[in-house]
């Protein structure tokens, strides 16, 4: 077993503070995820009301948005052929489009030079309603395989993180900028994220959480192409998106070379979850 790192101690940490006040620190969904070994299952929470946010978010409107299914069971995968542009997957307008219609528009996308290589496309994972989103780079190879977002080493890393934060993955939403993998976890070109744009920002406008938490470069580069300073200089300070706000941060693969940044990352996170009311409270060790 690989040794504890920042974020498992962290994890230790609330539990044992959910041993003290089991009650006041964790919501059900995490003490359910990780403090059923400590503690007494709690029943499960019902559906949130829909939140409504303030103007200056990206659309007035919402759709209903039901869970999206699985890339598996919408439309087949596409994989050889032109890339075509991804408003002609289904005829129609991203930005008009449903949870649902979205979801499927992905699956069949053949907007770029990806859709000739990829396994699956990768829409998302979590609560379609989540009030904390997080933006990644681009699918691996886990993900292409699996036809899910970061499931793999960095993805185990994430959940971590998410964990450590005192929420889970379920009730976050996770995506990434492409959804489709490049060959050989290259970097997305332009030409790819401009093909992916319209996907992401259709979610982001369903979705509207109240934080994003933008993992890397590759990120920044598509939410505020205007920005000149790299993920070094710019993480831990909020940006403003449409109203929404975004924490950029270093992407969790980063942080699987560069294991010194965990900490710098935490602080990001804490950032964050003071907009949720979760305050880390260290606990003393047994
Ligand atoms: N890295 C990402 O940016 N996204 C994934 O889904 C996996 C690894």
């Amino acid at each position: 077993m690989s040794r504890p790192d920042l974020f498992d101690e962290i994890i230790e940490c609330l539990k044992m503070q959910a041993l003290v006040s089991p009650d006041t620190c964790l919501s059900p969904e995490v003490r359910r995820e990780f403090y059923a070994d400590i503690v007494k299952p709690v029943p499960p929470s019902p559906v949130p009301p829909r939140r409504t946010i303030s103007s200056g978010g990206v659309s007035p409107a919402r759709s209903p948005m039901p869970p999206h299914r699985k890339e598996a069971d919408s439309a087949p995968h596409v994989r050889s052929g032109t890339p075509d542009s991804p408003a002609s997957a289904g005829g129609k307008d991203p930005r008009n489009m449903s949870w649902e219609e979205l979801s499927a528009a992905v699956a069949a996308c053949r907007g770029c030079k990806l859709c000739r290589t990829r396994t699956n496309t990768v829409f998302g994972d979590g609560d379609p309603r989540a009030e904390l989103m997080f933006l990644g780079e681009a699918p691996g190879a886990d993900e292409d395989l699996q036809g899910l977002p970061f499931v793999g080493r960095a993805g185990e890393l994430l959940t971590r993180m998410i964990g450590a934060m005192q929420f889970n993955r379920a009730e976050v939403f996770i995506a990434n900028t492409v959804k489709c993998r490049p060959p050989n976890n290259r970097n997305p070109e332009p030409d790819e994220t401009e093909a992916c744009r319209p996907f992401i920002m259709r979610q982001i406008e369903l979705i509207r959480p109240k934080v994003i938490v933008m993992l890397g470069a590759v990120p920044l580069r598509l939410l505020f192409p205007e920005v000149r300073a790299g993920i070094t200089r710019i993480r831990g300070n909020w940006m403003d998106y449409h109203g929404i706000k975004v924490m950029p941060t270093f992407h969790p693969a980063y942080l699987l070379r560069n294991p010194a940044a965990k900490a710098d990352v935490w602080k990001d996170l804490q950032l964050v979850m003071a907009v949720f009311g979760k305050k880390h409270v260290p606990g003393r060790r047994a």
